[in-house]
This record gives C-alpha cells, sequence and structure tokens, in this order.
C-alpha cells in the first residue's frame, strides 16, 4: 500500500461511513484498498491511474465497484484535493529569515507547556471541518538546543514529539517542518554554512524515530531564498533524501523547497524545478518525492498584509499545472493564506477552486496559521473554541464548498 492510499484512507475514514465513499471521496487508484463503491447519486470516475473519484451523476444508486473510465481534460470534472489543512505554528517562534532561531523564544502550542491548546485546535479543525493534514514548524536549534549538529536534544525533541503525537492522534498526515530558510545562524546549509553531512544526520535522527508512521511527511526546510545556486541547494535536498530513506521511512513522502521561498510562481522560471527533479530515492524513483511550493495573495506575495489582490492562477498555479503533468510529478502548497476579510474571500476560494480542478497535479494546500499565533495576528486561522475565523469558514475548510466552486476564470 503507498503512503497516499494510507494517508487517505486514514483521513476518509475519518468522515466517513466505512464501506461508501461520499461523494468527491476516492472510489479506487493504484494502491487503494479503500472502499470501491460511491454514496447515492455518485459515479465511480477514473481520474488517474492513481485516483479514482465519486462524482455526482446518475449510477442507479452507486453500487458497482467498476470505475467508468472517461478522458476529461484535467479541468473538466470536479475533483477534491487529496490534502487540505492549517500550520500549528509555535516551535518556530523566534527563528528569523536568516535561519538565526532563538530556542528559548519558541511558544509550544500545546497546553502541558503553558501555550495555546494546538492539539485542541487539530482535534476541531478534524471533527467540524474534515482537514486531514497539518504542518508543524519547528526551528532546527530546538531540536538540537542551539548547538549547529544534527544530534537531536532529547529533552526538546520530546517536546516537539508531543505536538507530532497530538497530529497524529486525530488521524491526520503530519508535515515536520524545519523552518531554517535553508540556513543555520546567517549561514547556508551546503554553501558555507553547515555541510550537507550535518544536515543529513539531522534528517536521519528524525526520520528513524518516525520510519514506522506512514503519515509522517518530511518537510526538510521552509522557504530556501537567495541561495546562490539551486543546483548546490539541490545536492543538498539530495543528501536529507537519502538519509531519510536510509533511516527506514522508505515511503512515506518527502517535500523539496525551491529557491526564492518557495514560491510557486518562480519554481520554473528561476530554476527550481530543474534542478529539484533530478532529487532520487536510493532506488533511482522519484516516489512520494513532492515539490513543496508556497503562495500568498497579497501585493507583494508575502502573506504580511490583510488584503488579497491576487487568486495567483495565470502568474502560478496554471504554468506550475502544466510543468507538473508534463514532468509526470506532483506539489503540495504547504502555505498559503491571507487576512479575514472579503477581498481574500474572494481570490483564496478562487484559487483552491483551480487546484481542486488540477487535483492530479496539486496534492492540496496548507493554511498559514494557526498554532501559537494571537487572535489579532493578521493572517490568524486560530479558531475561537468552536468558531473558525471567516477565512477558514468561507474558504480554507473542506465543508466551505470552495473546491468545487468558481475559478473566477
Ligand atoms: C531568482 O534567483 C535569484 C538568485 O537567488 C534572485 O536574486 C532572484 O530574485 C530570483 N528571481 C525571482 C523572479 O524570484
Ligand atoms: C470568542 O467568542 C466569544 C463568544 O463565544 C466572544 O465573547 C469573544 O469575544 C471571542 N473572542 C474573540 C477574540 O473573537
Amino acid at each position: 500500500m503507498t503512503l497516499l492510499s494510507v494517508a487517505l484512507l486514514l483521513g476518509l475514514t475519518a468522515v466517513s461511513v466505512r464501506g461508501q465513499s461520499p461523494v468527491y471521496g476516492q472510489c479506487g487508484g493504484q494502491g487503494w484498498t479503500g472502499a470501491t463503491t460511491c454514496a447515492s447519486g455518485s459515479t465511480c470516475v477514473v481520474s488517474n491511474p492513481y485516483y479514482s473519484q465519486c462524482l455526482p451523476g446518475s449510477s442507479g444508486g452507486g453500487g458497482g465497484g467498476s470505475p467508468t473510465t472517461t478522458s476529461s481534460s484535467p479541468s473538466s470534472t470536479a475533483k477534491t484535493l487529496k490534502f487540505v489543512g492549517v500550520n500549528i505554528a509555535g516551535f518556530d517562534f523566534g527563528c528569523g529569515t536568516d535561519g538565526t532561531c532563538d530556542p528559548t523564544k519558541i511558544y509550544a502550542p500545546l497546553s502541558q507547556y503553558g501555550g495555546p491548546d494546538g492539539a485542541g485546535q487539530m482535534q476541531h479543525f478534524v471533527n467540524q471541518d474534515k482537514m486531514n493534514i497539518f504542518r508543524l514548524p519547528v526551528g532546527w536549534q530546538f531540536l538540537t538546543n542551539g548547538a549547529q549538529t544534527g544530534t537531536l536534544n532529547s529533552a526538546n525533541f520530546q517536546k516537539y514529539d508531543a505536538l507530532v503525537q497530538a497530529c497524529l492522534n486525530t488521524g491526520a498526515s503530519c508535515i515536520i517542518d524545519i523552518h531554517n530558510y535553508a540556513r543555520f545562524n546567517g549561514q547556508i546549509i551546503g554553501q558555507g554554512g553547515p555541510s550537507n553531512d550535518v544536515f543529513a544526520s539531522l534528517w536521519s535522527n528524525i526520520a528513524s524515530h518516525y520510519s514506522g508512521q506512514s503519515r509522517v511527511i518530511f518537510g526538510i526546510m521552509n522557504e530556501p531564498h537567495d541561495v546562490p545556486s539551486i543546483t548546490t541547494w539541490a545536492a543538498t535536498a539530495q543528501a536529507a533524501v537519502t538519509a531519510i530513506r536510509n533511516a527506514g521511512a522508505k515511503s512515506q513522502m518527502i517535500l523539496l523547497p525551491g529557491n526564492d521561498w518557495t514560491s510557486a510562481a518562480a519554481f520554473i522560471s528561476n530554476g527550481s524545478g530543474d534542478a529539484l527533479k533530478k532529487v532520487v530515492n536510493p532506488d533511482g524513483t522519484t516516489t512520494n518525492l513532492i515539490f513543496d511550493v508556497h503562495k500568498y495573495l497579497d501585493s507583494d506575495n508575502s502573506g504580511t498584509h490583510a488584503e488579497c489582490t491576487t487568486n495567483n492562477i495565470q502568474s502560478a498555479w496554471a504554468p506550475l499545472a502544466t510543468w507538473l503533468r508534463s514532468n509526470g510529478r506532483q506539489a503540495l502548497n504547504t502555505e498559503t493564506g491571507g487576512g479575514n476579510v472579503a477581498s481574500c474571500q474572494t481570490y483564496l476560494c478562487q484559487q483552491i477552486a483551480f487546484q481542486a480542478q488540477n487535483a492530479d497535479v496539486f496534492l492540496g494546500y496548507v493554511g498559514w496559521s494557526a498554532g501559537a499565533f494571537a487572535s489579532d495576528y493578521v493572517l490568524s486561522e486560530v479558531p475561537n473554541g468552536s468558531t473558525d475565523t471567516s477565512l477558514v469558514a468561507k474558504c480554507i475548510s473542506p465543508t466551505s464548498g470552495s473546491q468545487h466552486g468558481s475559478t473566477g476564470q
């Protein structure tokens, strides 16, 4: 069974009755071992060899289990993204964009460590919003208690692992995100800073801890930027992939981030795609090596303004979808979002609808951010009890209907 199937199976069983897939749920594809019959009023339709989906339409009651092949183009049929969730930030607090992270400045999003209840937030997002993925940012320095080494500090790692376990306990998939901008204390990994071997040993130690956990996803680095050589960075990414696989995490997803703050718009034009597509597993395949892309919707793609000005479709998502399809690869959008304002509801919902129409190459999106942020943070997705922020309720939540809405095109 592939990791994706495991993640989907667990994600779907959390939200649907076992035995029959809901409308827009998965009902087949290579490695799929879940339900192959569809809820009444929908039919199982093949999207691609890896994914068949229950789509609304007469089927004589939705039984059968024998998918119907269609030759629909990627955007002509309603689809559903495999992963939707939010970031649960806090263990990254104190990290600057130069890769300096003060381990004493973290704000653990866990009530047992005196912080906000990130575990309760995740449970809420799974139960109420039907989310199935969380990204858990952490500074490298926190994991090693400030030392430039791959050796984990056991007391600090235990605290971070409590957040990972709280995520796993919800049934969701959980992204481990080293939030260091390709750097350690101002210097780029493999290009003047820590050697690739040190970075690889960090990942080896993390991966060996989670090698038996199929729902852990390894996000090797948050937002590399101003990296002089993208091919040298790809060699660093290769070292991390090799270390993770050799530590026993042989099939989990690994996220590969490009330069330019992992911008989805610069991924192709600035060479990240061409460099990172050469990164391989020890067996030479690229199975479950997924590209990591970010995109905000404000005027300068910084994710610091409340107002949104673009849905990014023409500038980023459409060319990226074409490139991914022609290269036989997939991407996950692990940061996106905007303020809790009308302009972001319009544009983010359009972006999500477009991603869903291209669900063969886009695995999903993860909003920025819930966790330890204050409720007045401009991009806050922290729920107030059982009440979601307006952008979560209107666009980010899978229950909002945004995946089947208009792209504005
Ligand atoms: C491409 O990468 C270079 C080198 O890091 C950087 O200076 C430039 O701003 C990038 N271009 C875009 C469009 O992001
Ligand atoms: C949270 O909700 C309560 C009502 O349930 C309300 O009184 C309070 O002002 C809300 N807090 C914020 C920060 O919106």
